[in-house]
């Protein structure tokens, strides 16, 4: 399965921060926001992982990630010239993907917890059909909503209702088998103009090929799309990682424990890391002090 990590869009929520730097660059407490969710990939098992931004952007992710042969993977890059909606990252990709199944998730979309990575892995075994990720929040009417049915089979499927028949908000992380990019590209665009994820995961709900993973309360899914659930976001990844002394979304990290990299590779991203927390975790880890 290869990836796909979309970090478009121009985050006017988040302004001035997003002024003159696109919102999945800012922090979340002490790494880019991108780190998260392409760590989310790297857990995943995904090492082929396709960057998609706007014409600006684009250049100062291609920046901080390079070409990911340090983390042991394989990025690439391509510009989405208009913001036509996250289906048309399927568009985009489709010589990328050339007939693969495809992870997709969205730049600003933090996940963590236990468990997390069972429920990845079953999406990531998938070769058709989707699979989608339901998380229970307070206000399900900011984004796309599931239903689900007795048998926890997904019934229903809507974007942004304002009358949401569940409080079950799906995730901005998705898996689908390769015909994805044909069902993408028969898309019309919605009411707000965009070609719409939630119309992809309805072709694949009406053919009954719509698994739903109930990510539960062990985990947490971040906002970071508002001053304050971006504080919010930074203040949790503090908390968690003072008291634990573990990181969350360490790329350096997941790559050895994936072994992508070899202890050896890591020593060596350790002696390149600044002097600071982050780089003492990592020589840390590389030295087998961290369990
Ligand atoms: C998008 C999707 C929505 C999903 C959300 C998750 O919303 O359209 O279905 O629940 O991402 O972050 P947007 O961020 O475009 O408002």
């Amino acid at each position: 399965m290869k990836g796909i990590l979309l970090a478009g869009g121009h985050g006017t929520r988040l302004n001035p921060a997003t002024a003159v730097v696109s919102k999945q660059l800012l922090p979340v407490y002490d790494k880019p926001m991108i780190y998260y969710p392409l760590s989310t990939l790297m857990l995943a098992g995904i090492r082929e992982i396709l960057v998609i931004s706007t014409p600006d952007a684009l250049p100062a992710f291609r920046r901080l990630l390079g070409d990911g042969a340090g983390w042991g993977l394989d990025l690439q890059y391509a510009v989405q010239d208009q913001p036509r909606g996250l289906a048309d990252a399927f568009r985009v990709g489709r010589d990328f993907l050339a007939g693969a199944p495809v992870m997709m998730i969205l730049g600003d979309n933090v996940i963590y917890g236990g468990g997390l990575s069972a429920h990845l892995g079953r999406a990531a075994g998938r070769t058709e059909g989707a699979t989608i990720f339901a998380y229970p929040v307070r206000d399900p009417e900011r984004y796309g909503v599931v239903e689900l049915g007795t048998d926890r089979r997904a019934v229903h499927i809507e974007e942004k209702p304002t009358q949401p028949r569940s409080n079950l908000a799906v995730a901005g992380l998705y898996a689908y088998g390769p015909d994805v990019v044909e069902v993408a590209a028969e898309l019309t665009p919605s009411a707000r103009g965009e070609l719409e994820i939630t119309d992809v995961n309805r072709h694949y709900l009406d053919q009954g090929t719509l698994d739903v993973e109930v990510l539960g309360r062990g985990i947490a899914w971040l906002d970071a799309g508002t001053h304050e659930s971006l504080l919010d976001a930074s203040a949790f990844v503090h908390s968690v990682q003072a008291r634990q002394g573990l990181m969350i979304a360490c790329p350096e990290e997941i790559a050895f424990r994936q072994g992508f990299i070899s202890r050896d590779q890591l020593a060596v991203l350790a002696r390149d890391l600044a002097s600071n927390d982050y780089g003492a975790y990592v020589a840390a880890l590389a030295e087998g002090a961290s369990s």
